[in-house]
């Protein structure tokens, strides 16, 4: 369950912290001092070594002078053999100097020149259920996709029509249980702190999604899919509107009653049902006005798929020609909101563009499945900058082949060269008046993975970067990692006090985007909590 194995009372995090916490401002810091209660709220962020007592004391004793001068912070030093009960020597935080005798965990990276902390991913678009067919499908376009390899996937999850025999719930309950587990432990050993999952159009298998996910740790939103009409895969629907908004209530209240349990920490939500309509292809119209209903009597957010391909977007238009297009359906039926992200927006007009921007509503890019599926390119830097839309980043298992954040980074920045390659081709001119010709920055990339998730998730104020009174979920990314994946070689390491310093941090922190992989995540804290440790070969496991 929800353990307390790896939570120490107080820990000060010492080293180099990579963040943006605006808009295509990336923050390089060296020497931060960063104070997390046993709650996993960030309470002191500071620099080391300007202030003029630090010159004569080590980071810890400059910490605790400065808690005596405030009056707040760790619990001073003491003997009461208590405070540590919960302290697991070799594992812990994994620090290399741990203070006991400061009354807190200290841990020290700053002396890695390789090392530095980064906020927690979020993958804002990721159907779990679909894990096991990674890899598979890029011969085929979105639909025919779903009907060959999808839908009979997320069917298995499924209790039969009829009666079933409690061997063969057990079994299935099993399944559900190995494939979450199995992508849940994934995502957040590569880095993803925050998801949002669909799971399938089952209740049951889907709770056990969310009772998983506060498990091992992961903040994680939790969609039962909903679909009531599935003319090309009829043995995959719920035809029954009511069972759809029954089972999604039934999923929020499952994940409110879990929540109430993990949240007596305190911090923003660990797990909550999100209001989760398939597409407009698959929804009638009652239903969608049911679940944009239920969504504002629940205060929930919502999750659904929007012009992924053209194919489908020509689909929409012939079954719903009252509506003005993709985005008017999910408007027209009360689906838009500061609380709904949209998956996918390849193909959007710039008057949807609009709506959206003006209903707040986020777009989540998946560049993986985009390339996977031949869907298109979508231009991600008009909307960020010309359309002022936030947009965040995701996976999208199994449409996409990745699971990885950090290859979402990678693939999106690549992508969006062959935009302005093309330019010209498209008679959309798509990128002509996009800042820098469409190209997208690092700094914009990691934003999207970090900031501008929180902010579709609706954490931007408490998650996303590291700041005073926001939470602590953070990776510690070592670029020099003992398996040895990018070649950092004497001259290119960053030495703590060379002028040069942050500019070398900067060219590591281009490599790991480019040349790395999860191997590189060596620590990963969810509120504080740490739920992966490589360095120790440890990995928690619920
Ligand atoms: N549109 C409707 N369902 C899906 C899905 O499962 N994956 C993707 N990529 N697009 C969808
Ligand atoms: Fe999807």
């Amino acid at each position: 369950m929800h353990s307390e194995r790896t939570r120490v009372s107080y820990t000060l995090y010492h080293g180099t912290v990579v963040h943006t916490p605006s808009l295509g401002q990336l923050l390089i810091q060296p020497k931060m001092l960063i104070g997390v209660t046993q709650e996993g709220k960030i309470d002191y962020f500071s620099h080391y070594g300007e202030q003029e007592h630090a010159l004569h004391k080590t980071p810890q004793a400059f910490f605790q002078w400065l808690c005596d001068q405030r009056g707040y912070g760790p619990p001073q030093p003491t003997s009461d053999r208590n405070r540590w009960e919960h302290y697991i020597p070799g594992r812990g935080n994994g620090g290399n100097d741990r203070s006991r005798r400061y009354g807190y965990d200290y841990v020290d990276f700053s002396k890695h020149p390789s090392k530095f902390l980064v906020p927690g991913f979020f993958d804002t678009h990721i159907h779990a259920s679909q894990f096991p067919n990674a890899g598979l499908g890029s011969e085929l376009p979105l639909l025919d996709w779903l009907e060959k390899y999808t839908f009979s996937l997320e069917n298995r999850f499924r209790a039969p029509d009829g009666e079933e025999l409690p061997s063969a719930r057990k079994r299935r309950l099993q399944m559900a249980n190995t494939i979450y587990s199995r992508v849940i432990n994934r995502t957040l050993a590569a880095g993803t702190t925050t998801a949002s999952y669909f799971a399938t159009i089952d209740t049951d298998t889907t709770n056990v999604l969310a009772d998983l996910a506060v498990q091992h740790g992961q903040r994680a939103l939790v969609g039962k899919v909903c679909m009531d009409c599935n003319p090309t895969y009829p043995e995959y629907v719920e035809p029954d509107a009511e069972a759809l908004v029954r089972g999604t209530v039934e999923v929020l209240e499952h994940c409110a009653g879990l929540n109430v349990s993990v949240q007596s920490l305190g911090g923003p939500k660990m797990v909550q049902g999100i209001v989760t309509p398939r597409f407009a292809p698959l929804c009638l119209g009652e239903l969608m006005k049911r679940l944009g209903a239920l969504a504002s009597k629940y205060n929930a957010p919502v999750q659904t798929h929007i012009s992924e391909n053209k194919d489908e977007i020509k689909l929409v238009a012939d079954l719903f020609p009252e509506c003005s297009d993709y985005t008017g359906v999910y408007d027209d039926h009360g689906l838009l909101g500061a609380l709904t992200i949209l998956a996918h927006a390849v193909h959007l007009t710039k008057h949807e563009c609009k709506k959206i921007l003006q209903k707040n509503c986020s777009i989540l890019h998946c560049p993986s499945l985009n390339t996977f599926l031949t869907s298109g390119t979508a231009p991600v830097k008009r909307y960020l900058y010309e359309d002022k839309i936030n947009v965040a980043l995701g996976t999208d298992i199994s449409g996409g082949c990745d699971y990885s954040i950090l290859s979402a980074m990678k693939e999106l920045i690549m992508v969006l060269h062959h935009l302005k390659m093309d330019k010209g081709k498209d008679k959309q001119q798509l990128v002509d008046t996009a800042p820098d010709n469409g190209l997208v920055t690092v700094a914009d990339a990691l934003y999207m993975a970090t900031m501008g998730g929180a902010v579709a998730c609706d954490m931007g104020s408490e998650l996303g970067s590291f700041e005073v009174n926001k939470w602590f979920d953070a990776q510690l990314i070592d670029v020099m990692s003992p398996d040895l994946n990018i070649d950092v070689f004497d001259f290119q390491e960053p030495a703590l006090d060379d002028t040069d310093m942050v500019d070398k941090v900067r060219q590591l922190v281009h490599r790991w985007i480019f040349c790395g992989d999860d191997r590189n995540c060596v620590k990963v804290w969810c509120n504080g909590r740490q739920v992966v440790d490589k360095e120790d070969r440890w990995v928690y496991l619920g």
